[in-house]
Protein backbone atom coordinates (compact mmCIF):
# COMPACT_ATOMS: atom_id res chain seq x y z
CA UNK A 1 0.00 0.00 0.00
CA UNK A 2 1.97 2.83 -1.34
CA UNK A 3 -0.82 5.47 -0.37
CA UNK A 4 -1.90 4.02 3.08
CA UNK A 5 -3.51 6.85 5.27
CA UNK A 6 -3.23 9.64 2.41
CA UNK A 7 -6.07 11.67 1.51
CA UNK A 8 -5.90 13.31 -2.07
CA UNK A 9 -7.69 15.59 -4.64
CA UNK A 10 -7.42 14.52 -7.80
CA UNK A 11 -9.53 17.81 -10.12
CA UNK A 12 -11.25 16.17 -13.76
CA UNK A 13 -11.56 12.69 -11.65
CA UNK A 14 -14.39 12.14 -13.34
CA UNK A 15 -13.16 10.71 -16.89
CA UNK A 16 -9.96 9.43 -18.53
CA UNK A 17 -6.72 9.81 -16.78
CA UNK A 18 -8.08 11.68 -13.48
CA UNK A 19 -10.93 8.40 -13.18
CA UNK A 20 -7.72 6.03 -13.26
CA UNK A 21 -6.06 7.83 -10.95
CA UNK A 22 -8.73 7.52 -8.23
CA UNK A 23 -8.84 4.17 -8.69
CA UNK A 24 -5.03 3.55 -8.92
CA UNK A 25 -4.49 5.68 -5.33
CA UNK A 26 -7.92 3.74 -4.00
CA UNK A 27 -6.45 0.67 -4.55
CA UNK A 28 -3.32 1.59 -3.08
CA UNK A 29 -4.57 3.04 0.03
CA UNK A 30 -5.72 6.64 -0.37
CA UNK A 31 -9.21 7.99 0.18
CA UNK A 32 -10.07 10.30 -2.48
CA UNK A 33 -12.41 13.53 -3.45
CA UNK A 34 -13.00 13.37 -7.03
CA UNK A 35 -13.64 17.07 -8.25
CA UNK A 36 -14.98 17.91 -11.15
CA UNK A 37 -17.21 20.35 -13.05
CA UNK A 38 -19.45 17.10 -14.28
CA UNK A 39 -21.48 16.09 -11.93
CA UNK A 40 -22.35 12.84 -13.73
CA UNK A 41 -18.78 11.60 -14.43
CA UNK A 42 -17.85 12.51 -10.76
CA UNK A 43 -20.13 10.44 -9.78
CA UNK A 44 -19.86 7.53 -12.02
CA UNK A 45 -15.87 7.55 -10.78
CA UNK A 46 -16.82 7.43 -6.96
CA UNK A 47 -19.62 4.84 -7.77
CA UNK A 48 -16.69 2.09 -9.31
CA UNK A 49 -15.04 2.86 -5.93
CA UNK A 50 -15.37 0.93 -2.60
CA UNK A 51 -17.64 2.42 -0.39
CA UNK A 52 -16.10 5.39 2.05
CA UNK A 53 -12.88 5.42 -0.15
CA UNK A 54 -13.81 8.42 -2.12
CA UNK A 55 -16.32 11.51 -2.39
CA UNK A 56 -17.43 13.41 -5.06
CA UNK A 57 -17.06 17.70 -5.05
CA UNK A 58 -18.70 19.51 -8.01
CA UNK A 59 -16.14 22.43 -8.79
CA UNK A 60 -14.70 24.10 -11.66
CA UNK A 61 -10.92 24.64 -11.12
CA UNK A 62 -10.77 28.27 -12.82
CA UNK A 63 -13.57 29.61 -9.85
CA UNK A 64 -11.45 30.41 -6.78
CA UNK A 65 -14.44 30.32 -4.37
CA UNK A 66 -15.58 27.36 -5.99
CA UNK A 67 -11.78 25.75 -5.30
CA UNK A 68 -11.47 27.20 -1.93
CA UNK A 69 -15.11 25.37 -0.87
CA UNK A 70 -13.34 21.99 -2.91
CA UNK A 71 -10.43 22.45 -0.56
CA UNK A 72 -12.60 22.94 2.68
CA UNK A 73 -14.97 20.05 1.80
CA UNK A 74 -12.07 17.79 1.50
CA UNK A 75 -10.28 18.33 4.99
CA UNK A 76 -13.40 18.42 6.82
CA UNK A 77 -15.12 14.99 4.80
CA UNK A 78 -11.43 13.28 5.64
CA UNK A 79 -9.54 15.29 8.25
CA UNK A 80 -6.15 16.28 5.94
CA UNK A 81 -5.48 16.87 2.73
CA UNK A 82 -1.51 15.23 1.56
CA UNK A 83 -1.83 15.00 -2.21
CA UNK A 84 -3.50 17.59 -4.71
CA UNK A 85 -3.70 15.94 -8.46
CA UNK A 86 -3.95 18.84 -10.79
CA UNK A 87 -5.74 16.84 -13.79
CA UNK A 88 -8.68 19.18 -14.77
CA UNK A 89 -8.10 20.32 -18.50
CA UNK A 90 -10.01 22.72 -20.85
CA UNK A 91 -9.21 21.37 -24.66
CA UNK A 92 -8.63 24.54 -26.90
CA UNK A 93 -6.80 24.05 -30.31
CA UNK A 94 -6.49 26.25 -32.61
CA UNK A 95 -4.12 28.74 -34.74
CA UNK A 96 -3.65 32.04 -33.08
CA UNK A 97 -5.84 33.87 -35.62
CA UNK A 98 -8.18 32.03 -35.20
CA UNK A 99 -8.20 32.38 -31.50
CA UNK A 100 -11.30 34.61 -29.22
CA UNK A 101 -11.06 36.49 -25.96
CA UNK A 102 -13.12 33.44 -24.80
CA UNK A 103 -10.98 30.69 -25.95
CA UNK A 104 -7.88 32.39 -23.91
CA UNK A 105 -10.06 32.85 -21.22
CA UNK A 106 -11.07 29.62 -21.28
CA UNK A 107 -7.73 27.45 -21.76
CA UNK A 108 -5.45 29.70 -19.36
CA UNK A 109 -8.50 30.04 -16.28
CA UNK A 110 -9.26 25.69 -16.10
CA UNK A 111 -5.59 25.04 -17.19
CA UNK A 112 -3.34 27.82 -15.76
CA UNK A 113 -4.93 28.94 -13.19
CA UNK A 114 -6.77 26.10 -12.15
CA UNK A 115 -3.63 24.37 -10.57
CA UNK A 116 -2.83 28.21 -9.31
CA UNK A 117 -5.94 28.50 -7.12
CA UNK A 118 -5.91 24.53 -6.02
CA UNK A 119 -2.22 24.81 -5.07
CA UNK A 120 -2.79 28.36 -3.31
CA UNK A 121 -6.01 27.10 -1.18
CA UNK A 122 -3.96 23.36 -0.56
CA UNK A 123 -0.89 24.27 0.56
CA UNK A 124 -2.19 25.47 4.44
CA UNK A 125 -3.80 22.02 4.63
CA UNK A 126 -0.97 20.19 3.53
CA UNK A 127 1.07 22.65 6.30
CA UNK A 128 -1.07 21.38 8.52
CA UNK A 129 -0.19 17.76 7.81
CA UNK A 130 3.42 18.29 7.89
CA UNK A 131 4.02 18.10 4.20
CA UNK A 132 2.52 17.22 0.69
CA UNK A 133 3.14 16.16 -2.83
CA UNK A 134 1.50 18.17 -5.87
CA UNK A 135 1.32 16.14 -9.23
CA UNK A 136 0.30 18.43 -12.45
CA UNK A 137 -0.65 16.97 -16.09
CA UNK A 138 1.20 19.06 -18.33
CA UNK A 139 1.74 17.08 -21.96
CA UNK A 140 3.91 16.63 -24.82
CA UNK A 141 2.55 19.99 -25.66
CA UNK A 142 4.07 21.39 -22.91
CA UNK A 143 7.13 20.84 -25.00
CA UNK A 144 6.88 20.58 -28.66
CA UNK A 145 4.68 22.15 -31.31
CA UNK A 146 2.30 20.72 -32.69
CA UNK A 147 0.08 22.19 -35.99
CA UNK A 148 -3.09 24.48 -34.98
CA UNK A 149 -2.43 23.44 -31.17
CA UNK A 150 -1.65 27.00 -29.89
CA UNK A 151 -3.81 27.85 -26.90
CA UNK A 152 -3.45 24.32 -25.59
CA UNK A 153 0.06 24.21 -25.85
CA UNK A 154 0.64 27.44 -24.21
CA UNK A 155 -0.86 26.64 -21.12
CA UNK A 156 0.73 23.69 -20.75
CA UNK A 157 4.19 24.65 -21.12
CA UNK A 158 3.14 27.00 -18.25
CA UNK A 159 2.87 24.53 -15.63
CA UNK A 160 6.10 23.57 -16.21
CA UNK A 161 7.53 26.50 -14.87
CA UNK A 162 4.77 27.47 -12.36
CA UNK A 163 6.09 23.86 -10.85
CA UNK A 164 10.08 24.59 -10.74
CA UNK A 165 8.51 27.85 -8.96
CA UNK A 166 6.37 25.70 -6.70
CA UNK A 167 8.95 23.15 -5.43
CA UNK A 168 10.97 26.18 -4.71
CA UNK A 169 9.17 28.00 -2.47
CA UNK A 170 7.06 25.04 -1.22
CA UNK A 171 10.36 22.75 -0.25
CA UNK A 172 10.71 24.57 3.59
CA UNK A 173 7.21 22.51 4.24
CA UNK A 174 7.81 19.25 2.74
CA UNK A 175 5.83 19.59 0.11
CA UNK A 176 7.28 18.75 -3.14
CA UNK A 177 5.58 19.53 -6.60
CA UNK A 178 5.96 17.84 -10.18
CA UNK A 179 4.54 17.03 -13.32
CA UNK A 180 3.61 14.22 -15.25
CA UNK A 181 3.57 14.81 -19.16
CA UNK A 182 1.52 11.93 -20.85
CA UNK A 183 2.32 11.59 -24.66
CA UNK A 184 -1.33 10.73 -26.76
CA UNK A 185 -3.56 8.46 -24.16
CA UNK A 186 -7.02 6.85 -25.04
CA UNK A 187 -9.15 8.96 -23.00
CA UNK A 188 -13.25 9.58 -23.35
CA UNK A 189 -11.56 13.21 -24.97
CA UNK A 190 -9.44 11.87 -27.12
CA UNK A 191 -12.15 9.01 -28.60
CA UNK A 192 -14.91 12.26 -28.86
CA UNK A 193 -11.71 13.98 -31.25
CA UNK A 194 -11.35 11.14 -33.07
CA UNK A 195 -15.00 11.06 -33.46
CA UNK A 196 -15.18 14.86 -34.58
CA UNK A 197 -12.61 14.84 -36.59
CA UNK A 198 -13.36 11.62 -38.53
CA UNK A 199 -10.49 9.69 -38.16
CA UNK A 200 -10.06 5.62 -38.93
CA UNK A 201 -7.67 3.35 -37.82
CA UNK A 202 -5.37 4.26 -40.09
CA UNK A 203 -5.45 7.92 -39.33
CA UNK A 204 -4.80 7.53 -35.85
CA UNK A 205 -1.74 4.80 -36.17
CA UNK A 206 0.16 7.24 -38.71
CA UNK A 207 -0.99 11.11 -36.60
CA UNK A 208 -0.55 9.66 -33.64
CA UNK A 209 0.58 6.07 -32.64
CA UNK A 210 3.53 6.12 -35.07
CA UNK A 211 4.90 9.20 -33.47
CA UNK A 212 5.88 7.20 -29.72
CA UNK A 213 8.59 4.97 -30.11
CA UNK A 214 6.32 2.30 -28.34
CA UNK A 215 4.12 2.72 -31.63
CA UNK A 216 1.04 2.90 -29.97
CA UNK A 217 -1.30 5.48 -27.50
CA UNK A 218 -0.60 5.09 -23.97
CA UNK A 219 -4.23 4.04 -21.65
CA UNK A 220 -5.05 5.97 -18.83
CA UNK A 221 -3.95 3.68 -16.23
CA UNK A 222 -0.49 4.09 -17.64
CA UNK A 223 -0.39 7.84 -16.63
CA UNK A 224 -2.00 6.82 -13.30
CA UNK A 225 1.14 4.82 -12.64
CA UNK A 226 3.44 8.05 -12.81
CA UNK A 227 1.32 9.96 -11.06
CA UNK A 228 1.31 7.28 -8.01
CA UNK A 229 4.97 6.85 -8.22
CA UNK A 230 5.46 11.03 -7.61
CA UNK A 231 2.65 11.24 -5.24
CA UNK A 232 3.85 8.58 -3.27
CA UNK A 233 6.85 8.40 -0.48
CA UNK A 234 8.74 6.28 -2.95
CA UNK A 235 9.67 9.84 -5.13
CA UNK A 236 11.03 11.15 -1.68
CA UNK A 237 13.54 13.32 -3.10
CA UNK A 238 12.08 14.66 -6.49
CA UNK A 239 10.89 17.93 -6.62
CA UNK A 240 10.82 20.58 -9.45
CA UNK A 241 10.99 18.27 -12.41
CA UNK A 242 8.59 16.50 -15.15
CA UNK A 243 8.66 12.47 -16.15
CA UNK A 244 7.69 11.79 -19.89
CA UNK A 245 5.31 9.46 -20.00
CA UNK A 246 5.44 9.69 -23.59
CA UNK A 247 5.85 6.41 -25.24
CA UNK A 248 9.16 7.51 -26.04
CA UNK A 249 7.12 10.73 -28.46
CA UNK A 250 9.48 13.46 -27.45
CA UNK A 251 12.64 10.80 -27.46
CA UNK A 252 13.49 11.88 -31.07
N1 LIG B 1 -5.73 12.35 -23.50
C1 LIG B 1 -4.54 12.70 -23.93
O1 LIG B 1 -4.08 12.28 -25.00
C2 LIG B 1 -3.69 13.63 -23.11
C3 LIG B 1 -2.36 13.84 -23.54
C4 LIG B 1 -1.54 14.67 -22.79
C5 LIG B 1 -2.04 15.29 -21.66
N2 LIG B 1 -3.33 15.08 -21.29
C6 LIG B 1 -3.79 15.77 -20.08
O2 LIG B 1 -4.33 14.82 -19.20
C7 LIG B 1 -5.34 15.43 -18.39
C8 LIG B 1 -6.63 14.62 -18.45
O3 LIG B 1 -7.02 14.50 -19.80
P1 LIG B 1 -8.10 13.43 -20.29
O4 LIG B 1 -7.76 13.12 -21.69
O5 LIG B 1 -8.21 12.37 -19.27
O6 LIG B 1 -9.39 14.36 -20.31
P2 LIG B 1 -10.95 14.04 -20.05
O7 LIG B 1 -11.69 15.04 -20.85
O8 LIG B 1 -11.24 12.60 -20.25
O9 LIG B 1 -11.10 14.42 -18.52
C9 LIG B 1 -10.96 15.73 -18.09
C10 LIG B 1 -11.94 15.98 -16.95
O10 LIG B 1 -11.73 17.32 -16.50
C11 LIG B 1 -13.00 17.89 -16.25
N3 LIG B 1 -12.89 19.34 -16.32
C12 LIG B 1 -12.74 20.11 -17.43
N4 LIG B 1 -12.73 21.41 -17.11
C13 LIG B 1 -12.86 21.48 -15.75
C14 LIG B 1 -12.90 22.53 -14.81
N5 LIG B 1 -12.82 23.82 -15.21
N6 LIG B 1 -13.03 22.24 -13.50
C15 LIG B 1 -13.12 20.95 -13.09
N7 LIG B 1 -13.10 19.90 -13.92
C16 LIG B 1 -12.96 20.16 -15.26
C17 LIG B 1 -13.91 17.31 -17.31
O11 LIG B 1 -15.27 17.43 -16.94
C18 LIG B 1 -13.41 15.87 -17.39
O12 LIG B 1 -14.11 15.04 -16.50
C19 LIG B 1 -5.48 16.86 -18.91
O13 LIG B 1 -4.71 17.71 -18.11
C20 LIG B 1 -4.90 16.77 -20.31
O14 LIG B 1 -4.41 18.02 -20.75
C21 LIG B 1 -4.17 14.28 -21.98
Amino acid sequence: MRLKNKVAIITGGGSGIGRATCQRFVEEGARVVVADVNQKGGKETVALLPKGKAIFVKADVSQEDQVKRLIKKAAQTFGKLDILVNNAAAFVFGRVEDTTLEDWNRVLGTNVLGPAWCVKHAVPEMKKAGGGAIVTIGSISSFIAQPDYVPYNTSKSALINMTRCLAMDLAQFNIRANVVCPGVIRTPTLIRLIDEWKMTPEDIQREWGNYHLLKRLGEPREIANAVLFLASDEASFVTGTHLMVDGGYTAH
